[in-house]
C-alpha cells in the first residue's frame, strides 16, 4: 500500500473475524497492529528521505468496524510492546561508530530512565575491580571499552533491592526474572579475524542486549506487575597489538578460568560474567539470555527460528505458548552434558571452543550452563538467525528485526506476572 503513495487510507473488514473465530475488536487491534509493525523504517541518516517521509507519508489509517472503544484498548497494548520492538530496531541498525559502550550505556539510561527503571553503569574500571577478566579481555583490543548495566524494573509487590540478601538455601522464589544479553556493539572476530564479506552486518552482535533493552521498555510502560533485571554485557571485539589473544588464559567473574583459543568466540566470554554477575547479586526465579552467538544456529535453524536450549520444562512450556501467541518462533534445542564436557580444557578450567565444528550452537551452550548455578531454571536463546535479515518480512522489514521482546513481554504476562 506504501508504495501506491496514500495519504490517507479506510479498510473495513467483516469475513476474516468470524473465519479466525476471534472478535472483531481484537482482529482490528492485530491488523492495524501489523500494520504499524510493518510501518518501521530507519531514517536517521537519511536526512532528505526523513523529510519528505514526514510531508508526504500516510498521515491517517481508517479502520471500520464495531466496538471501537474495546479495538483501541486492545491497539494500545499491542502498540506499548511494538514500539519498545522498534527500540530494539533502533538500537541494532545504529552503526557501530555511534553506537558502542559507553554510548549504548547512556543511551540505555536515557531511554529507561524516565520509565522508573533503575539504571546502573559499570564502566571497565569497576569491571577489573570486581574481576571481570571475560568481558574486559574481548574489549581490550578496542579504544571503547566495556560496560556492563544493570536494568532494575520493581513492579512486583516485593521490593527489589540492588542486591538481595544471601539465604543459605536459594531463594529462587523471592527472586527477580533476570534477562541478559550480549551486546557486542561490533564483532570483527578480534585477532581470529573475521572475513571481509559481509562484516558490516556485526554492528548487529548486540542484538541479544538490544532485545532486553527492548523487553524491558515494554514491561516498564505497560507497568508489569512483576519484578525483573535486565543485565547487559557491552564490548568491542577488535584486533590491536594490546587485543587478547589466542592461547590467553583469563579469568571470569565466577573464578573460571578460560584458555582462549578463538577471540571470535567472544559473546559467551562477556555472557560469562553476566551471568556470573548477576547470580552473585540476586537468586533469580528464572535467567534467560539473548545472544547472537553462533553461526551455526543459522546453518540449523535459518532465519526462520530461534534456537532455544532450557534445562527446565515449565520453563520451556511457557515459552512455547508465548511464541504461538506472538509468531515470534521458538525451536528447542538440546543441553547435553557431552558438550558441556566439552569445553572443559587441559590447561584451564575451561575453553571457549568446542573440539569439533560441529554442533556449535551446542556446545556455545554448554559452556555458557558452567556460569548457571544448579537449580536455576534457565533458557539461552541463540537469535544469531532472527535478529536481522537482508529482505523483509510482513510485519518485520529487513535488518534489525527486534526478535525478542514481543515474546518474552508475552512470556512474562502469562507465566510470572500477577
Ligand atoms: N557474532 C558471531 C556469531 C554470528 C554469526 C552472529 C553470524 C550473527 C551472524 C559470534 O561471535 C561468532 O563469531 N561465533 C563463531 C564461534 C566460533 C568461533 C566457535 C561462529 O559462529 O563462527
Ligand atoms: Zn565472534
Ligand atoms: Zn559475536
Amino acid at each position: 500500500i506504501k508504495s501506491l503513495k496514500p495519504t490517507h487510507i479506510a479498510l473495513s473488514e467483516t469475513t476474516l473475524a468470524k473465519a479466525a473465530k476471534i472478535d472483531g475488536a481484537t482482529l482490528a487491534a492485530h491488523i492495524l497492529n501489523g500494520f504499524e509493525m510493518r510501518s518501521y523504517t530507519f531514517l536517521d541518516y537519511k536526512a532528505k528521505q526523513k523529510k519528505e517521509a514526514a510531508k508526504t507519508g500516510i498521515k491517517s489509517l481508517t479502520y471500520l468496524g464495531d466496538d471501537s472503544a474495546a479495538a483501541k484498548k486492545a491497539f494500545k497494548q499491542l502498540q506499548i510492546v511494538t514500539h519498545a520492538a522498534f527500540t530494539a530496531r533502533d538500537l541494532v541498525n545504529e552503526p557501530p561508530n555511534t553506537l558502542y559502550p559507553d554510548s549504548y550505556a547512556k543511551r540505555i539510561a536515557k531511554l529507561l530512565r524516565p520509565l522508573s527503571v533503575n539504571i546502573e553503569i559499570i564502566d571497565d574500571k569497576q569491571m577489573a575491580k570486581l574481576g571481570m577478566g571475560a568481558a574486559l579481555a574481548v574489549g581490550k583490543g578496542s579504544e571503547r571499552k566495556p560496560r556492563m548495566v544493570i536494568m532494575r524494573y520493581n513492579g512486583g509487590k516485593a521490593s527489589l533491592p540492588k542486591k538481595q540478601s544471601k539465604n543459605a538455601k536459594a531463594d529462587t522464589k523471592n527472586g527477580p526474572l533476570v534477562f541478559v544479553g550480549k551486546g557486542v556493539t561490533f564483532d570483527t572476530g578480534g585477532i581470529s579475524l573475521k572475513p571481509g564479506a559481509s562484516m558490516d552486518e556485526m554492528k548487529m552482535d548486540m542484538g541479544g542486549s538490544a532485545a532486553v533493552v527492548g523487553l524491558i521498555q515494554a514491561l516498564a510502560a505497560r507497568k508489569a506487575k512483576v519484578n525483573v533485571v535486565g543485565i547487559v554485557g557491552l564490548a568491542e571485539n577488535m584486533p590491536a597489538h594490546n587485543a587478547y589473544r589466542p592461547g590467553d588464559i583469563i579469568k571470569s567473574y565466577s573464578g573460571k578460568t578460560i584458555e582462549v583459543l578463538n577471540t571470535d568466540a567472544e559473546g559467551r566470554l562477556v555472557l560469562a560474567d553476566a551471568l556470573g554477575y548477576i547470580q552473585d547479586l540476586y537468586q533469580p526465579k528464572a535467567i534467560i539470555d539473548l545472544a547472537t552467538l553462533t553461526g551455526a544456529i543459522m546453518v540449523a535453524l535459518g532465519h526462520e527460528y530461534c534456537g532455544s536450549f532450557v534445562n527446565d520444562e515449565k520453563l520451556w512450556n511457557g515459552m512455547e505458548a508465548a511464541s504461538t501467541a506472538t509468531g515470534e518462533k521458538l525451536w528447542r534445542m538440546p543441553l547435553d552434558e557431552a558438550w558441556s564436557k566439552d569445553m572443559l580444557s587441559n590447561v584451564a578450567d575451561l575453553k571457549n571452543l568446542g573440539s569439533s565444528r560441529y554442533g556449535g550452537a551446542c556446545t556455545a551452550a554448554g559452556f555458557l550452563g558452567h556460569f548457571v548455578k544448579d537449580g536455576t531454571p534457565w533458557a539461552h536463546m541463540d537469535i544469531a538467525g532472527t535478529a536481522w535479515r537482508k529482505s523483509d518480512q510482513p510485519t518485520v522489514p529487513k535488518h534489525g528485526s527486534g526478535f525478542g521482546v514481543r515474546v518474552l513481554n508475552e512470556l512474562v504476562k502469562s507465566t510470572y506476572e500477577g
